[in-house]
């Protein structure tokens, strides 16, 4: 981890000198003897956590935390409180102003690691928030929406998650039949097939350590995967050959019932395109191998699917992919292969070597077996 600059304040001096006792040797100290001075270095400082006292004269913490969200909202905030303040604490908390908060006297060793911890969770997002960028730049660059990058980033996506080599293509592809069999036009039909390739591309700023996790995910953990669909209509962005497509990436995990998120959409209220790539998604994840489970297989996958449908699923989506499914076969690679010879916008089969698919994966689980 690198240095970072950590403002700490409180009006009482002796407190200052021991907290930077605790914290010089890892990281840069900024004092602050009160509120207002506080938001003078925040302006000046590239800070990237604050800790500070409570009760203080003029300016509570609370309210200077509060106050900083306007100029600093990404830095990690820490709240020491010797008082009970109980509803000061409970609403700056639930206001989101507030990482963690220490009842003093504090523990040197306990604030040493909750520390850490505030600023692993700051390195994480900035490393986010740069990627994102990163994508959505060369994305405006482009004049035009070129098949070929939207073709490299899903590449880039199936290499990162390692075990969805071809995983994009095929969502998007099962999504086209869907679309068909409900007999949308065209247009709408090339939309979702931009977007069933670009639904998951926000999972580039998710860490391997989650996205490899066999395990279930920590509260933490699924709320940074849960941020995916935004993060992907976010490096999307106004690219107009895209505005449909991105409300399809956006919401394509809202459920039907309205269990799902980011916006907790139900039935009609979700974007038909949406509700087709949560459909063929599921499908395709349960009947394709990873490397920590099996395919539970086509017949399976059926029953999971119909299980679901009114709740998870609109019953009329799962009800048109059975239909597809039937006349398929069940040989829905093959039907995707044929139908898709002249790629429906020009884009053709996963450049990922699906033999490799699970190797890093399965190095990773080694390596830390080992630690
Ligand atoms: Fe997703």
């Amino acid at each position: 981890m690198r240095r970072h600059k950590i403002l700490v304040v409180d009006d009482e001096v002796p407190n200052l000198r021991l907290l930077r006792r605790v914290l010089s040797a890892d990281h840069d100290i900024i004092e602050a003897q009160s509120g207002a001075e506080a938001l003078e270095i925040l302006k000046a400082e590239e800070i990237s956590l604050i800790i500070t006292d409570q009760r203080m004269p003029a300016m509570t913490g609370v309210q200077l935390l509060e106050q900083s969200l306007s100029i600093r909202p990404d830095a990690i905030k820490i709240l020491l409180t010797g008082y009970t303040d109980v509803q000061a604490l409970i609403d700056a908390i639930n206001a989101g102003h507030v990482y963690k908060y220490i009842p003093k006297p504090w523990d040197a060793e306990e604030l040493k690691l909750t520390v850490r911890r505030a600023l692993e969770n700051y390195e994480l997002k900035e490393s986010h928030d740069q990627l994102v960028v990163a994508l959505r730049n060369a994305l405006l660059d482009l004049e035009a929406v070129s098949v070929g990058t939207i073709r490299a980033l899903a590449d880039a996506l199936d290499a990162k998650c390692d075990y969805t080599a071809g995983h994009s293509v095929r969502v998007s592809r099962i999504s086209v039949l869907i679309g068909r069999e409900l007999g949308l036009s065209d247009e709408l039909l090339r939309d979702i097939e931009l977007g069933g390739i670009l639904h998951d591309i926000g999972k580039i700023g998710v860490p391997e350590s989650i996205l490899w996790k066999a395990e279930a995910l920590t509260p933490e953990e699924r709320e940074i995967m849960s941020k995916h669909p935004v993060t992907s209509a976010e490096i999307i962005g106004d690219l107009k050959g895209l505005l449909r497509a991105r409300e399809y990436v956006r919401h394509h995990h809202e459920h039907y019932n309205g269990q799902g998120y980011p916006s907790g959409l139900s039935g009609k209220e979700i974007p038909i395109g949406a509700s087709i790539i949560l459909v063929s998604d599921a499908y395709d994840a349960m009947t394709t191998d990873r490397p920590y489970r099996k395919a539970i297989g086509h017949q399976k996958a059926i029953e999971e699917l119909s299980k679901q449908s009114g709740n998870q699923f609109d019953p009329e989506i799962v009800d048109a992919l059975m239909r597809v499914l039937e006349k398929a076969g069940h040989e829905i690679d093959k039907l995707i292969q044929e139908e898709f010879s002249q790629g429906f916008i020009g884009l053709n089969l996963p450049s990922v070597d699906p033999a490799k698919t699970g190797k890093r994966y399965l190095e990773e689980v080694e390596r830390r077996g080992r630690l």
